[in-house]
Parts: structure tokens; C-alpha cells; sequence
């Protein structure tokens, strides 16, 4: 296929979110993604801002991320991204292929995803992972199910995704769960799960911090960011432990700012030692007023079992209500493996929405290629 233009997205140092001139080639790749959005959804509430994509497409000194904006005849048509990271996982690249609905079965999607392959191997990158999201009634009907490695979890075999990712050598190590839940909780419900849940949750005190993070806790609090890497379920995708300091806290807390979003944290302080052992983050756009996305949240090992992950989630719903009034949906993701993370979240009220698969393919595999 020789009529394929593929563009680098370039976004100058000084692009500002509010202005219409601002890095045209990334707003043709959000359109893209909202037309599919809308197709699979209904709407485009998963989808990020355009403040956001700017700060995210830039990169930092954490990852290299590369966007590609595909056309045909000057109409776009498809995207595709490669991303890096730079401190950890040296090993890994992360891909995503998405080709607009009138265009595909016409290789695209088969073209766009070895153009990332090529540049995740040229750096030797040699494990590939992609994530993609069905919606919930995709799995309805008699069609069969493909079971993730991790032994929890399926997504239909017959949708394009599967066998696309399959077909390009890729095995389906986990699925998550998406899940939402409407807004308001009734107060009645947080009330009743959080008496119950002190009751286990003796010794520890609950903190929290709107963006910013307290001087005093970030040195633990980035401790836990990188627990978040080991101390949940990862299922056979290969994940190295990703390391967090204050510094790097600080920039995610400055990207948010730039980028228009606001973050409420809420996290469980174990009173003997003054180390926290929890912390669940909710995030929030004011240009997209209805919609709450459920961040990290995690209880390290040594602490489970003091209910912690339920009253930092109650906690952090509470201020989110009343911080943004607007909102009518938290969408959160969970691997369907993690049984108590989507206990908690049933009972809160949450409700499943669709799964994603999360695919690997192993350049050294001795399958691969065959
Ligand atoms: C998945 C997706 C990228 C495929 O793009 P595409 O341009 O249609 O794919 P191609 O035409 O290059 O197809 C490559 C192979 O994938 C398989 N395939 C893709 N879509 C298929 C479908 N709807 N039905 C059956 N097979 C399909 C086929 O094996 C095909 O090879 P073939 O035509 O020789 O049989 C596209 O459907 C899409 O953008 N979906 C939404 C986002 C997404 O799922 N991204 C992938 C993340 S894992």
C-alpha cells in the first residue's frame, strides 16, 4: 500500500491548549478517537482532553512517546503510537492502532501497527504490549470466548481486536474489567460501608490533598506510586517495578495543572510509624463536567486486610461530590483476577461496563514469526 502518508505529530514547545492553531495533526488523531469513541460508546467519555493529549504527546523525562497521524488522498484515516519509557521497562514498548471505521479490512491497521513494531524494535525494544477496550454486551450471544493467560477473564474471539492482535502475534495475558458507577453515591450506603469497615480499621488515619501533594508526605507517597507497579496483579505482561521519587511526583502533579486536570487524594495513615499505607486518586476535567476517572488506588502489602481500600475510596467519593457536582459517572478499570479491588467497588456500586484485553507479543518468542 504505497498511498498511505504517515506524519509524525509534532507539538512546538509553546502550544497552548486554548489556541485553535495549536498542533493540528493531534486534534485529527482526538477526532479520530472520539469517532470511535462514539461508535463503540455512545459517547466520549473515556476520551482525554485536548489539554491533555498536548502535555502527554510531548513527553517527559520518564517517557518518549511517538504519534502518528495516517491519511489517504489528504483525508485521515488511522493513528498509531509508540511509546517508551526511558527509566524502566527498557524492554518494552507500548503500542496502539486505531483505523476509522470506513477504512478498515483494507490492511491499515495490519500496515500502522508493523510501522510501530519496526520503531519499537530499531530501539530494541523487544516486548510489545497493547491494550484495547470492548464494551460489556460484545461478550452477549453464543460466540466463543478467548481466555486470558492470567486464568481470569475472557474477551469474544470474533471481535476485529482479537483477531487482529492475535493475527499480528499477540497473546491475551490479562483482562480488566471496566466498570462505572453513577453519581451521587447515596450518603446512606457510604455511611453504612464505612462503619462497618472502621471497625477492622483501627491504628491507621485518614489524610488527604487536592493536587498537590503535602510536603510532608510525598517522600511515602512516592513510595507507594512504585508499589503500585509490584503490588498489583500484572497477570504474565512483563513489568518491571517503575521507581518514584518526590521529583517525579512533582511533575505529574505540575502536567496535571498545565494540562486542565484537577486530583482529589485520599490515603489511610498508619498512626504508629506515620507511613502511609493507602491512597486511592480520582481525576476530573472541567471540560468534560460529567465524568470522574478512578486513578490508582492501592493498600501495600503489610497493611491488607483493615478494610483501608474501602474507606480511602468512600473518603475520596465524598470530597469528589462535593468538589465537582457536575459529575454523573467514576469509570475505573480493574484486572479481573483482583478480586478484592472489585469487591469493594460492586459495593460501592459500581458496574461493569466492558473489558479490556491486554496484549503481548515477545520478539524472542519461538513462536514469533512462524
Ligand atoms: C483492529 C483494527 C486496528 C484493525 O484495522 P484494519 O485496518 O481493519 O485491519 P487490517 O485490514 O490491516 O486487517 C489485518 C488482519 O486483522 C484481521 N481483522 C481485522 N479486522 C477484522 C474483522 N473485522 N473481521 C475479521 N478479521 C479482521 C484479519 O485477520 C486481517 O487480515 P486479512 O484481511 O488478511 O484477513 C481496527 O478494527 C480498529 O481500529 N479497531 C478499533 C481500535 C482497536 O481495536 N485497535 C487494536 C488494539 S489491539
Amino acid at each position: 500500500m504505497t498511498d498511505l502518508d504517515l506524519t509524525a505529530v509534532v507539538i512546538p514547545e509553546d502550544a497552548q491548549p486554548d489556541s485553535p492553531a495549536t498542533a493540528p495533526q493531534l486534534r485529527e488523531c482526538l477526532r479520530l478517537e472520539e469517532a470511535h469513541n462514539h461508535a463503540v460508546w455512545g459517547n466520549t467519555d473515556r476520551c482525554g482532553t485536548f489539554g491533555e493529549a498536548l502535555y502527554y504527546w510531548r513527553g517527559n523525562s520518564y517517557f518518549e512517546r511517538l504519534l502518528f497521524l495516517a491519511s489517504k488522498n489528504g483525508m485521515p484515516v488511522g493513528s498509531c503510537s509508540v511509546e517508551f519509557s526511558l527509566k524502566d521497562n527498557l524492554d518494552t514498548a507500548w503500542i496502539n492502532v486505531l483505523v476509522a471505521e470506513d477504512h478498515r479490512r483494507r490492511g491499515i491497521g495490519r500496515r500502522l501497527l508493523q510501522t510501530a513494531e519496526e520503531m519499537a524494535a530499531d530501539r530494541g525494544r523487544r516486548i510489545f504490549q497493547g491494550f484495547c477496550e470492548e464494551p460489556a454486551e460484545s461478550a452477549d450471544g453464543p460466540g466463543e470466548m478467548l481466555h486470558a493467560k492470567s486464568g481470569s477473564g475472557s474477551l469474544p474471539l470474533a471481535v476485529p481486536s482479537s483477531i487482529f492482535a492475535r493475527r499480528a502475534g499477540y497473546s491475551l495475558e490479562q483482562v480488566e474489567t471496566s466498570s462505572r458507577l453513577a453519581l451521587p453515591v447515596p450518603e446512606e450506603l457510604l455511611g453504612k460501608l464505612e462503619s462497618g469497615a472502621l471497625e477492622h480499621a483501627a491504628g491507621y488515619s485518614l489524610v488527604g490533598w487536592e493536587g498537590s501533594c503535602p510536603e510532608e508526605f510525598v517522600a511515602p507517597y512516592a513510595e507507594l506510586r512504585g508499589r503500585m507497579s509490584t503490588d498489583a496483579p500484572t497477570a504474565g505482561l512483563e513489568l518491571e517495578k517503575v521507581n518514584w521519587d518526590t521529583d517525579r511526583v512533582r511533575e505529574e502533579e505540575q502536567t496535571w495543572v498545565k494540562s486542565g486536570v484537577e486530583a482529589l487524594v485520599s490515603a489511610a495513615l498508619h498512626n504508629s510509624t506515620g507511613r502511609l499505607a493507602a491512597y486511592t486518586v480520582l481525576s476530573y476535567r472541567q471540560t468534560k463536567p460529567h465524568v470522574v476517572f478512578q486513578e490508582d488506588t492501592l493498600v501495600a502489602f503489610g497493611h491488607r486486610g483493615h478494610r483501608l481500600g474501602m474507606l480511602v475510596k468512600i473518603a475520596n467519593i465524598r470530597r469528589a461530590q462535593e468538589a465537582w457536582p457536575a459529575a454523573r459517572s467514576v469509570l475505573t478499570w480493574n484486572a479481573s483476577e483482583n478480586r478484592h479491588m472489585l469487591a469493594i467497588n460492586t459495593s460501592l456500586g459500581f458496574k461493569p461496563s466492558g473489558f479490556e484485553g491486554e496484549w503481548q507479543k515477545r520478539l524472542d518468542d519461538p513462536l514469533y514469526g512462524t
